[in-house]
């Protein structure tokens, strides 16, 4: 794809680490029904992926957030689009993203969830981008430490593309510079 600068995460290394993410999260949960949490949009793809390796018995529900402030920052003031479902109450909720960047998304997800008195919340994260946290926010479970640079791919997007691409990838700058 002529819109690629480097991939950073092939396709074969994601599915490698979900597989061992997969099974940790097997043991970890053994004798559980886990609740996979998907936050719209960017977590559709590893939660897929992610579910199609776990042993233990899952269901799906999914949330959609929507940050104030500008497009590249998180503002941490959080308006939820669309609400779960399901009542999460007495249940093992694992919520599945694709980045943690300031964590200031999470961190009001993960209080307004505890305020419905779920059995336990976990944390699952294909990309930790730890250099920009402003909040400490426990993660569980993390793919890959991903590095400070504006990246696309499996369930990341520019202006919406590329979600669907089977890797993570540095995007051109003559496509975001403008
Ligand atoms: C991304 C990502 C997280 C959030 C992380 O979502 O999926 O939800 O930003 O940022 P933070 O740690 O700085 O709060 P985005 O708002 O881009 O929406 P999307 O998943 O629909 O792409």
């Amino acid at each position: 794809m002529d819109v690629v600068e480097r991939i950073l995460i092939s396709e074969e290394e994601i599915q490698a680490r979900i597989k061992v993410l997969a099974k940790e999260i097997s043991q970890q949960y053994q004798g559980e029904t886990i609740c996979l949490l998907c936050i719209l949009k960017g977590g559709l793809m590893f939660l897929t992926d992610l579910a199609k390796q776990l042993t233990v018995p899952v269901t799906f529900d999914f949330i959609g957030i929507s940050s104030y402030g500008n497009a590249t920052k998180s503002s941490g003031i959080v308006r939820i689009t669309k609400d779960l479902e399901e009542s999460i109450e007495n249940k093992h909720i694992l919520i599945v993203e694709d980045i943690i960047d300031s964590g200031l998304t999470l961190s009001y997800l993960v209080k307004n969830l505890e305020s419905r008195k779920p059995a336990s919340v976990r944390i699952c994260t294909l990309l930790d981008k730890q250099i920009n946290r402003e909040v400490d926010i426990p993660i569980d479970y993390v793919g890959f430490l991903a590095p400070d640079e504006f990246l696309v791919g499996y369930g990341l997007d520019y202006q919406e593309l590329y979600r669907n691409i089977p890797f993570v990838f540095v995007l051109k700058s003559d496509y975001y510079a403008n």
